[in-house]
């Protein structure tokens, strides 16, 4: 099979994270739990939380102002900017619009993305699309969660899970070099939608005192549903990404999973056929991040040496949605 040549590339990575560091003891001195329960469960040691006043927008221009500098890139030359987030600073207008203002990218159009963890890959092939169609030349793809703002803290069974941060990346059109986005493979389930959302506060259910005092504006997850859909999904997602990139597990140097949980990236790694030691783990350090992991992941492999010129690299998500997906790409 003729191995696809890739339509885009990516220029530069870039992340933020903010600087306050949670522990799981810090954890178990506010709630009934334990660094023992969370660590063996999830493989999560601490997780990094945004201040007051340092929200999504201000995460997301952080990793894209590296990226851009990286990329040697100015903000007047980035034609789109696509920003994956959860949670966006406003339910208006889109928190891509507030994070370009502080980039000043004043030539660019500027949405949101919403696919939870799947942010980023989905933002990605967005991208990938527009630049490709010949639309533009350089796209800004930032995920950024600031997760500590919509996670219920009397819910010990979510809240240990997830932490704030921010990665991006600089996409360019594909110049015949043959690095950047070989394949990828995007899905959804909306009939699995109740396994892990925000019951209510949106149009469908607009936000009362009710809803507030029962908390049902705030994540809601069955912990145990999504484990087995996302094992499944991501691994069938692997399946069919590498599968149309021409490549088999051998060819891929480094998988850069969402860091959800170290289970879950272990069942993932064995279906895969990939050893722990071609796996990038984060989760013990951040959490699960939601969007922002994977490209956060992608630039500490990148600065860690463990990508280099011609890598394969495999990465793959699995979100609220449920939405999943994976990409190959080549650096
Ligand atoms: N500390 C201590 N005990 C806790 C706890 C915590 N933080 N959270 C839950 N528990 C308790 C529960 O109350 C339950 O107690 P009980 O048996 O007395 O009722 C017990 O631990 C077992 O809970 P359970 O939910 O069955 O544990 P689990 O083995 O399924 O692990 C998760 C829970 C959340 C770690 C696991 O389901 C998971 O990782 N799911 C996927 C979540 C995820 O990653 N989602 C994002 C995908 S993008």
């Amino acid at each position: 099979m003729k191995k696809p040549e890739p339509l885009v590339e990516i220029l530069a990575t870039g992340r933020y994270l903010p600087d306050q560091v949670v522990t799981n003891d810090d954890l178990a001195q506010r709630m009934e739990t334990s660094d023992e329960w969370i660590r063996t469960r999830t493989g999560i040691r601490a997780r990094r939380i945004a201040p007051d006043g340092v929200n999504t927008a201000h995460l997301g221009a952080g990793a894209a102002r590296k990226a851009m500098e990286k990329a040697d890139v100015e903000p007047g030359e980035v034609d789109v900017i696509v920003l994956c987030t959860s949670t966006p600073d406003h339910w208006m207008p889109a928190t891509a619009c507030e994070t370009q203002a502080l980039l000043g990218c004043t030539n660019a159009w500027a949405f949101d993305v919403m696919a939870a963890c799947s942010g980023f890959l989905y933002g990605m092939s967005v991208a990938e699309g527009y630049l490709a169609a010949g639309r533009g030349e350089i796209a800004l793809v930032i995920a950024a969660e600031k997760m500590s703002s919509i996670i219920n803290w009397n819910d010990r069974s979510t809240c240990v899970l997830f932490g704030d941060g921010a990665g991006a990346a600089v996409l360019r059109r594909a110049n015949g070099s043959g690095r950047g986005i070989v394949a990828s493979h995007m899905r959804s389930d909306g009939r699995l939608s109740n396994l892990l959302c925000r019951p209510a506060g949106g149009a469908a259910e607009p936000i009362s005192q009710g809803i507030l005092e029962q908390a049902r504006h705030l994540v809601h997850m069955e912990g145990r549903e999504v484990f087995k859909n996302a094992v499944r999904s991501m691994a069938e997602a692997c399946d069919f990404a590498l599968q149309q990139a021409g490549l088999t597990a051998g060819d891929v140097d480094l998988l850069v999973p969402h860091q959800a949980n170290i289970r879950i990236i272990e069942a993932t790694a064995k279906y895969a056929n990939l050893p722990m030691d071609k796996v990038f783990v984060n989760v013990d350090r951040y959490g699960n991040m939601s969007s922002a992991s994977v490209p956060v992941g992608l630039d500490e492999a990148d600065e860690q040496g463990r990508i280099g010129a011609g890598s394969h690299v495999l990465t793959v998500a699995f979100g609220a949605g449920l939405t999943w997906g994976a990409m190959v790409l080549r650096y």
